[in-house]
Order: C-alpha cells, then sequence, then structure tokens
C-alpha cells in the first residue's frame, strides 16, 4: 500500500470539528484504496497565537514543505485582531507553497435546493480557477499618518506577467478538459485597466494555444449578477484573487450553501504540497455547537485525493456525499458527526 505524508491544520472554531469528519471519511476510504496515511497534526491557530504569538514558524513551515498535502479546516478567531490569523498563516502558506491555482468548483448536486428558481444540476455547474499568490492580497501597501483625519490607507494589486500566465494556462487545461470547453475571466478591465489589460492580453496569448476552447470575458459585478439569474453562463471561469474570493462565497450560496463549497491550494508544479480546505471560514457564531456541516471538507478531501492521484478513492468520496445531498432533504436535521458518520459509512460501502 502506498504511504502518503498528511500534514493536518484543524485551525480554529468550526475547523477541528469538520476536520475530523474529513479524517473519518479519508480514514473509511483508505485502506480499499491501497493507501495509507502518516498523519502530522500541526496546532496553528488562535490558541496558539496566544500561547506563543506565533501564527506560522519557519520550522514549522519547513515542515510543511516536506509533507506530501496538507488538509486544513479554518482559521481566524474574534479574540485575534483580524488578518493576524488570516495574512500571517493562511495566506503565509498559500504565499509561501505557491499555491498559485485557487480551484473552486462550485456545482449543484442533485437534491440539494438552490434559492434560484427553475435551475436544475446541469445549470450551476463550473469551476472557478482563482489566482492565489497575486492580486490585491500580497500585502503590498501601507499606511501613513494612522489614526489622524488625514490617514492613507493603500492596498496595491500586484500582477506580474509571469503569475497571470500561469494560472490562466492552468484554466485553459481545466476548460479543455471538461465538456463545455468554455473559459471566462472575470475582471474589472474597465476600472483596473493596468492589471485587467494583463490578464486580456495573456487571454488571448494562451488562448492560441487552445483553439478547442471558446473564451468570454465578464465584468465581475456583471458576474455576480449573472451568477444568480444565469449560471448557465458559466462553465470554467479564471479570475483574480480578491473577485475569485468574493465570488465563491456567491457560488457556495447559489449551489446548495457555504457548507458545501471545498477548495484546493494547488502548486500544479508539485514544488510544495498542495492544502485543501473547504471554502468557508470558522464559523465562531456555531463553533461548539455540533452545528457545522462537515460536508465541504469532505468535498475538499476527495479533491486532495484526486491530487494525490487516488481518483478511485476521490469518486467514491464524491458519490458517496452525493448519495447523502439526494436524502438529506428526507433526514432532517443532523449533527456535524452524524453527516460524517453517515458519509464515511457510505464510503465503507
Ligand atoms: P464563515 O465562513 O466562517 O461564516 C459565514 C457564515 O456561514 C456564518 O453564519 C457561519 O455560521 C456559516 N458557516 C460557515 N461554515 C459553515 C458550515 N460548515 N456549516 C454551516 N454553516 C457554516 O465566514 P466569516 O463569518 O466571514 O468569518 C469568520 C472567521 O473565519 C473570520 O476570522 C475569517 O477571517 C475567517 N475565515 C477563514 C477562512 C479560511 O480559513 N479559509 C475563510 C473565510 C473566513
Ligand atoms: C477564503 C478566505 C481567505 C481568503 C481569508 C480568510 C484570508 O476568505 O479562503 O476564501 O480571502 O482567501
Ligand atoms: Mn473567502
Amino acid at each position: 500500500s502506498r504511504s502518503v505524508r498528511l500534514a493536518v491544520i484543524p485551525g480554529d472554531g468550526i475547523g477541528p470539528e469538520v476536520v475530523a469528519e474529513g479524517l473519518k471519511v479519508l480514514d473509511a476510504v483508505s485502506p480499499s484504496s491501497g493507501l495509507t496515511f502518516e498523519r502530522t497534526s500541526y496546532d496553528l491557530g488562535a490558541a496558539r497565537w496566544h500561547r506563543t504569538g506565533e501564527t506560522l514558524p519557519d520550522a514549522v513551515l519547513d515542515e510543511l514543505r516536506q509533507q506530501e498535502v496538507i488538509l486544513l479546516g479554518a482559521v481566524g478567531d474574534p479574540t485575534v485582531p483580524s488578518g493576524t490569523l488570516e495574512r500571517g498563516l493562511l495566506l503565509r502558506a498559500r504565499f509561501e507553497l505557491d499555491h498559485y491555482v485557487n480551484l473552486r468548483p462550485v456545482k449543484l448536486f442533485p437534491g440539494v435546493s438552490t434559492p434560484l428558481a427553475g435551475v436544475t444540476t446541469d445549470d450551476i455547474d463550473m469551476v472557478v480557477i482563482r489566482e492565489g499568490t497575486e492580486g490585491p492580497y500580497t500585502g503590498v501597501g501601507g499606511v501613513v499618518r494612522k489614526g489622524t483625519q488625514h490617514e492613507v490607507a493603500t492596498q496595491e494589486s500586484v500582477n506580474t506577467a509571469y503569475g497571470v500566465e500561469r494560472v490562466i494556462r492552468y484554466a485553459f487545461e481545466v476548460a479543455a478538459g471538461r465538456p463545455r470547453k468554455h473559459l471566462t475571466l472575470v475582471h474589472k478591465d474597465n476600472v483596473l485597466t493596468f492589471a485587467g489589460d494583463l490578464y486580456q492580453r495573456t487571454l488571448k496569448q494562451v488562448g492560441e494555444e487552445y483553439p478547442q476552447v471558446t473564451t468570454a470575458y465578464c465584468h465581475v459585478d456583471a458576474a455576480t449578477m449573472f451568477f444568480v439569474s444565469q449560471p448557465q453562463r458559466f462553465d470554467t471561469i479564471v479570475t483574480d484573487n480578491l473577485f475569485g474570493d468574493i465570488i465563491t462565497d456567491l457560488g457556495a450560496a447559489v449551489a446548495g450553501g457555504i457548507g458545501l463549497a471545498a477548495s484546493g491550494n494547488v502548486n500544479p508544479d508539485r514544488t510544495a504540497p498542495s492544502m485543501f480546505e473547504p471554502v468557508h471560514g470558522s464559523a465562531p457564531d456555531i463553533a461548539g455547537q455540533g452545528k457545522a456541516d462537515p460536508t465541504a471538507t469532505i468535498l475538499s478531501v476527495a479533491m486532495l485525493l484526486d491530487h494525490i492521484g487516488a481518483a478511485d478513492a476521490a469518486r467514491r468520496v464524491e458519490r458517496a456525499v452525493s448519495d447523502d445531498l439526494a436524502e438529506r432533504a428526507a433526514v432532517g436535521e443532523r449533527s456535524t458527526t452524524q453527516i460524517g458518520d453517515a458519509i464515511a459509512k457510505r464510503v465503507s460501502g
């Protein structure tokens, strides 16, 4: 059996609750898939920060680099200044491990209710490829005359030809592998003229190598409208880091809720481990109550399995989730563990 080094970062709030269920399902699918996971858990997050002031120490980062893949719950806590853990832990990991593709499927599963009227599963089936290492997320900028009436806060968007090219190329690859072979660039090139133009020119250039893929452009504001009014417009989307963050929460909402939205922070060149996590955050409003839906994390485990080449195991997990979702309306409210148990049971056969 193949041994896989897996780092686990449960994190804050509902993070540990949903990760426990993700691991339960991973344990259920592993034996028959010929996989064993050598798991190392890292106590990063709010508690660590309160204890030591550390978010993601260099030594831990070096250890993470030695792993094959990472599963993360969520980070962020009301007792920690906003941005401390988000930047110091989560974004630091994404940047240092070169997760330039933030892969976020938006897919309506059969039997799942969407707030959109008259929409079927065929209408909401897209993959958002969110750039993960650039844009307004780099931390370039600063503040002067802080706290005065003349304070100026600058937060720059950094977009490199290298960074834009590699994420757009990945998006073409994804689009080319999907039935519709349609790629939409979502940006705001009517206002963010420098970055938008770089994305547009790169789309055109790289697109010449993918004549089988049709392309379209949509301003991000209009894209939010179309996510709600005509989601079938979209197949594969490539977009900037911040726009991708925003539209994937909207995507989660139209595809049945944030509790179902999975993601992968992918390093396609495999120079460092990729990191899989639900799209949602630490949900302090429901933490510790057994109310969190672990499905997003379990679907992130399926993406993790795909990434390590265990496609059969990934499909089994997806099928178990899909079957569970199809029957959810009938079974009524369940706790985090009950959902995890039910899906793990389906996976074990
Ligand atoms: P959030 O995603 O944590 O919560 C938004 C709403 O969705 C809340 O009402 C929450 O209860 C609900 N929700 C989230 N996940 C759910 C689940 N699995 N099941 C059921 N309901 C769920 O977003 P927020 O409230 O904006 O942020 C809370 C904290 O999480 C902040 O500190 C934020 O910075 C952090 N955050 C972290 C990540 C991450 O680690 N990737 C992502 C987003 C937000
Ligand atoms: C997400 C989150 C993060 C992001 C935050 C917590 C840094 O919202 O994973 O979607 O903005 O990328
Ligand atoms: Mn987000």
